[in-house]
């Protein structure tokens, strides 16, 4: 059976800055994405990766071009249906974590799922919770933890949806060694587990290795798509 596609790009390209002060930051982007794969993007600073992460996520527009989730063009929806949209199909984890401070623990990996009108949303967080180790500190504030658990209570937020794919922007990037390789095991155990496809970027070679194919940007134009041997 052929692999089926989960996302994939149509001459997709952005530009950025004033009306006369246009900065192309992606060029002609066209890129597939199956279900189930693991795929890393790798490239130097500056090169477009996080403006091509927020595009496949449907948390920016490109300037032209498309983007196609399951054939479904979502370039073209609205605010809302792409609130909806995201909210229904996408895991996002950043490199500063995107914790909302003002929520426990509890609350913050809960609160997509109420958010979808889920009334035992906070049963669901403490499932997760318990998954990744953090059950001691439902009740802690974001700032009570360190990195790596601030980092393990995004990705609780992003699977609890249970979303067709994570997109992990620099996940491991604030983070030192030992709690890097933590993350990095909870994130691949768990995208195995579900079936989730994974978009990792990083700058760790050893580490895009791991996933099945790496795309590399330079100046927003891919130069290499190639499977990983192993
Ligand atoms: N809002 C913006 N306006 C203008 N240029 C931007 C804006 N955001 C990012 N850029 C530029 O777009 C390019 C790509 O940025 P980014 O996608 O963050 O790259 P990467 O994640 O690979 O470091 C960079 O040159 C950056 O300076
Ligand atoms: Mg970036």
């Amino acid at each position: 059976m052929a692999p089926k596609k989960l996302i994939h790009t149509e001459n997709l390209s952005l530009e950025l800055g004033s009306k006369d002060n246009k900065v192309k930051i992606l060029n002609d982007i066209n890129l597939t994405i199956f279900a189930k794969e693991k795929l890393s993007i790798i490239g130097p600073s500056g090169s477009g990766k996080t403006s091509l992460m927020m595009i496949l996520s449907g948390l920016m527009t490109p300037t032209s071009g498309g983007v196609l989730f399951q054939e479904q063009p979502i370039h073209k929806l609205n605010e809302d249906e792409l609130a909806q949209f995201r909210q229904e199909h996408i895991g996002i984890v950043f490199q500063n974590f995107h914790l909302i401070p003002s929520l426990t623990v509890l609350q913050n990996v809960a609160f997509p799922l109420a958010l979808s009108g889920v009334d035992d949303a906070e049963e669901e967080a403490k499932n997760w919770l318990e998954k990744l180790g953090l059950i001691k500190r439902i009740s802690h504030m974001p700032t009570q933890l360190s990195g790596g658990e601030q980092q393990r209570v995004a990705l609780a937020r992003a699977l609890i949806m249970k979303p067709s794919i994570i997109l992990a922007d620099e996940p491991t990037g604030n983070l030192d060694q030992k709690n890097g390789n933590i993350i990095t095991e909870l994130l691949f155990d768990m995208v195995n587990d579900f079936d989730t496809a994974l978009v990792l970027i990083t700058h760790d070679e050893a580490l895009a290795q791991k996933t099945d194919r790496i795309i590399q940007l330079v100046d927003g134009t891919v130069t290499e798509d190639s499977a990983v041997n192993r």
